[in-house]
């Protein structure tokens, strides 16, 4: 058990680290790709060195040197046979998600795919049915969950219309397109974060954003180049929470992704009353950030203010999805009612996101209620007391942040998982809350 208790204020600069979206991409581009690719800032947990090790599994080579990585891979037809044929993905749903998208179009090869009991749980048949209307030879354990076994094959282009937005089942198709016979369409009902088509535009690969439809077509090679990861807008998103919440906090996020299509939370927080200074872009028309290959990156000043009450609509949640938990947060703590629509996506993350969210904070002495698709938060504050993290790195680093804030402390059961996705958190958090934190780079 960790305990985060009420104390001073946070004060200083936070340079959050490397994005795990970026760098799960980053790491298979890599592999992808016929010419070594460097990395810069590759992000080093849990769910991003199973990344490295999965393309290792699959021929590539890896050269790691602290945050700075090199890929040297094996050609975008050229992945190999794993030792067993298993390639373990532990905890990484992104993993697990988007790779069947390059291993269903390489002929003569069998792979399975598996994870932890978390993995286990979540679903795949979000990427089984697209793949399988490709041509693929995709299986999945009771046609839905993993493990996931794909035998590659020839691919056909498909067009794809996704039920729900998920940036993990497009990335995932869009790559199965590069190795597909024909185009491949992938539209979602509302956009997600699109890194991975920055990365397509990046390696030259024939590709085009038209009306909300994104096409892709057959490529030899990638033309990848070097990449250099931002930090994380989720990661820093813990304290920015905090330090909304702690009064008379001042804290500065530097070197931080500000694709508008990650910072969804720091706009709905902005529009609850908080104060962050920075260039949070709007959406460009059509949901496209015009044809951009790189990551904007900038910082964001955040300081501790009261706060309001607002709603969240389903267009907003995809932009916002990992960071929905702090959002509960803070609707503990402003006046009036928060309410979160169209986000029962969150019941398919880590864990339960809504069961987890709500219980945990209800636990704490919070005033919240579970609907179907999100939650209804009111506020009053948080009082104190034990938080399980149910084995998931955003509601354990919750938790934390839910203690800085309380009025008697939270103990978080299974506070490790942090490492998932951030694992200097608690040093940083504490940094931060001793007024000593560190400087960004
Ligand atoms: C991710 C996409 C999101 C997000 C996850 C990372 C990605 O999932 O929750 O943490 O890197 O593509 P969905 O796209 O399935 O919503």
């Amino acid at each position: 058990m960790t305990r985060f208790d009420p104390g001073g204020p946070l004060r200083g600069r936070l340079a959050p680290p490397p994005d795990k979206s970026i760098s799960h991409r980053a790491a298979l581009f890599g592999a992808m790709s016929d010419e070594p690719v460097t990395i810069d800032g590759y992000l080093r947990s849990g769910d991003t060195l199973a990344t490295l090790d999965a393309v290792q599994a699959l021929g590539a080579g890896v050269d790691a040197d602290g945050e700075r990585v090199v890929v040297r891979g094996v050609g975008l037809r050229g992945a190999q046979a794993a030792t067993g044929g298993l390639v373990g993905v532990r905890n990484a749903g992104t993993l697990m998600r988007i790779l069947p998208g390059w291993l269903a179009g390489q002929p003569g090869g069998e792979w399975t795919l598996d994870g932890d009991e978390s993995v286990r749980r979540r679903p795949v048949d979000r990427v089984v049915e697209p793949l399988r209307r490709m041509g693929a030879q995709v299986e999945a354990r009771e046609g839905r969950l993993p493990p996931l076994t794909v035998r590659g094959g020839s691919l056909t282009g498909a067009d794809h219309q996704l039920p729900v937005a998920s940036a993990q089942v497009k990335s995932c198709l869009l790559i199965a397109g590069m190795l597909a016979e024909g185009e491949t369409t992938v539209r979602e009902p509302a956009p997600s974060r699109d890194h991975t088509e920055r990365l397509l535009r990046r390696a030259r690969v024939p590709f085009d954003l038209e009306g909300g439809a994104l096409r892709v077509r057959a490529v030899d090679e990638l033309e990848l180049g070097d990449v250099s990861v931002p930090g994380d807008p989720s990661s820093a998103a813990f304290a920015a929470a905090a330090a909304w919440l702690v009064p008379r906090s001042r804290i500065v996020l530097g070197d931080l992704c500000l694709n508008w299509t990650r910072t969804g939370f720091f706009r709905i927080a902005r529009r609850m009353g908080a104060v962050v200074v920075g260039d949070l872009e709007e959406a460009p028309d059509g949901g496209d950030a015009d044809g951009a290959m790189d990551e904007p990156v900038g910082e964001l000043d955040i300081a501790a203010c009261p706060l309001e009450g607002t709603a969240v609509e389903p267009d907003e949640v995809p932009l916002a999805i990992d960071e929905l938990p702090l959002v509960a947060l803070l609707g503990c703590f402003a006046e009036g009612q928060t309410v979160v629509r169209g986000a029962g996506e969150l019941r398919h993350k880590e864990s339960d996101r809504i069961a987890g969210v709500v219980e945990g904070l209800r636990g704490l002495g919070a005033s919240i209620e579970a609907t179907a698709d999100g939650f209804v938060a009111t506020g009053g504050g948080i009082e104190g007391g034990v938080l399980q993290a149910r084995g998931d790195h955003r509601l354990a680093m919750l938790g934390a942040v839910a203690g800085l804030a309380s009025r008697t402390g939270v103990e978080v059961m299974g506070m490790e998982a942090a490492a998932v996705s951030y694992p200097g958190f608690e040093a940083d958090l504490h940094a931060l809350a001793s007024g000593r934190g560190r400087s960004g780079t």
